[in-house]
């Protein structure tokens, strides 16, 4: 089991939990994930690590409730527990894997939407701890949507709020911050891009303009979360990625979100399944690729 330390609200319907996980907390880094579940019965919710304290054994998580599931999340309180918190999941962002000098070198552009800001927060502050200054967008809907504001002005190089209905900071999309910063002249050698598929999408038209490199981390629908089911079944490029082991991070001018966004549609019904698993062959399901037998 594996206790709430602390349980509240963020910001509207966004929910944030300090959970006890020392094994989680001792091996994470920024741009992996958990996945949770309330009790036996529970499904699998796939949730980004926000923060860990590597001395306390603690993941905080976030999330917005869309489901039975996150729902039945947000109403446990401090001193509840999760029956499953399974992870690190995923590859680290390469941010924090690759070579440190090189990436010292490089001018950094995040831009986080709505509940996506989560998983950035902890990117920058990694980079900041390694002395690395990135610049931050952050969008929201509107002002009371904001989230880690504070966090990420502590750790950010300059950090540009942005509100759709203008009600706070600058007014408009993540895109049309993308855009004002390079009609001011600012240039940078990568953007890391999270948020709402549909965003994501939109940044990556935007900073394809621009010759901007665009990173994105892909949430598709995850089941076991291990490469077997098939569920976070993308395609990059050319090639069949599965989001949960070979992710979630990719390169965002290479993938097809609209091709993506049908599919989380379509796997949501047995007929949709059933269509994809026609469609995909072969690919459908993830495995190691050996054996065969989870096929
Ligand atoms: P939202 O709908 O409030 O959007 C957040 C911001 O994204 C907006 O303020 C806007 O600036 C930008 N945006 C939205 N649509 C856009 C468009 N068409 N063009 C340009 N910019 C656009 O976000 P939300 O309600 O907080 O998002 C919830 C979604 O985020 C869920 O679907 C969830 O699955 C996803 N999410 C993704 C990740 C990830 O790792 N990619 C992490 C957490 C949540
Ligand atoms: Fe990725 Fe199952 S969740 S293959």
């Amino acid at each position: 089991m594996y206790k709430i330390l602390k349980a509240g609200k963020l910001a509207g319907n966004i929910y944030e939990m300090i959970v006890e996980a020392p094994r989680v907390a001792k091996r994470c880094l920024p741009g992996q994930f958990v996945i949770v579940k309330a009790d036996e019965k529970g499904e699998r919710i796939p949730l980004t690590i926000c923060d860990y304290d590597r001395e306390a054994g603690t993941i905080t998580i976030v999330f917005q409730p869309v489901g039975a599931s996150t729902e039945k999340f947000s109403r446990l309180q401090a001193g509840d527990s999760f029956r499953d918190f399974v992870g690190p999941l995923g590859r680290p962002s390469e941010l924090c894997t690759d070579d440190l000098e090189e990436v010292r070198k490089k001018k950094i552009l995040f831009v986080a939407g709505g509940v996506g800001t989560a998983p950035v927060y902890p990117q920058v502050k990694w980079l900041h701890e390694h002395g690395i200054a990135a610049d931050v967008i952050v969008g929201a809907k509107t002002k009371d949507l904001v989230i880690l504001e504070k966090e990420l002005s502590e750790v950010a190089g300059n950090l540009y709020v942005t509100t759709d209905d203008g009600s706070y900071g600058r007014s408009g999309m993540v895109t049309k911050v993308i855009e004002d910063l390079h009609n001011e002249g600012k240039t940078y050698d990568l953007c890391v891009s999270i948020g709402p598929m549909i965003m994501m999408k939109f940044c990556c038209l935007t900073t394809k303009k621009y010759n901007l490199k665009t990173i994105v981390s892909m949430n598709p629908i995850m089941v076991d979360g291990t490469g077997m089911c098939g569920a976070c079944r993308i395609v990059v490029g050319d090639e069949v990625k599965f989001a949960c082991v070979d992710g979630p991070e990719f390169d965002g001018h290479l993938i097809d979100f609209d091709a993506a966004m049908k599919r989380q549609t379509l796997y949501k019904t047995e007929e949709g399944r059933a269509l994809l698993k026609l469609q995909e062959g072969d690919t459908h399901h993830g495995g190691c690729g050996n054996c065969g037998g989870d096929k």
